[in-house]
């Protein structure tokens, strides 16, 4: 989107990105300062912000998983996965392209490292991030379900 910013998150962002997470992507657990923290020094690089107009109005956390076996890998006709953690855009700022713009960004570098496999958990609830990921080329691989007791 024009005027948008996309780069790395900042240790001076974490109140601004601390309130959209609590906002926006407190799905089965709110991240903490402390976990924001933990994003940034486990693999800043991946740790993106958008920027519009010197504020943080949306922020993305991707990994590179090691956890999936060299077999499940080659199954899927990959060699290297990554995954997306979290991706949240202030409702103020949606529908212009931004969580694409954070999304193509990650999805570059991975490339650079090799990541040629994506995955991510979507809420049920969240109709919109499942258009967007449908538009990005993902496609359903797993339903989770429960139930209350
Ligand atoms: C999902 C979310 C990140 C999308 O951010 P965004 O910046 O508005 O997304 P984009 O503008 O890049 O959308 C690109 C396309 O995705 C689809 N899309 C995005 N939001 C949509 C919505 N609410 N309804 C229908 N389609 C939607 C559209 O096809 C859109 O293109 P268009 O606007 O030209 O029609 C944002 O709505 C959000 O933060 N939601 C709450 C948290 C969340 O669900 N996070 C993802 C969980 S992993």
């Amino acid at each position: 989107m024009l005027g948008t910013v996309i780069r790395n998150y900042d240790s001076k962002d974490s109140k601004e990105v601390l309130v959209l997470a609590e906002k926006y992507a407190s799905w089965d657990t709110t991240p903490t300062e402390a976990d924001l923290g933990g994003f940034w020094s486990s693999d800043p690089e991946l740790f993106l912000v958008a920027e519009v107009d010197g504020k943080a109005v949306g922020f993305l956390v991707g990994r590179e998983s090691r956890d999936m076996s060299d077999e499940v890998l080659r199954r899927r006709g990959a060699t290297k996965a990554g995954s997306i953690e979290t991706l949240a855009v202030d409702a103020q700022y949606r529908r212009r392209g931004i969580a694409t713009d954070l999304l193509n960004k990650v999805f570059d570098l991975f490339r650079q490292r090799g990541v040629d496999y994506v995955s991510l958990a979507v809420p049920a609830e969240e109709e919109g991030a499942r258009r967007l990921y449908e538009k990005l080329g993902f496609r359903e691989r797993a339903y989770f379900l429960s139930r209350k007791l």
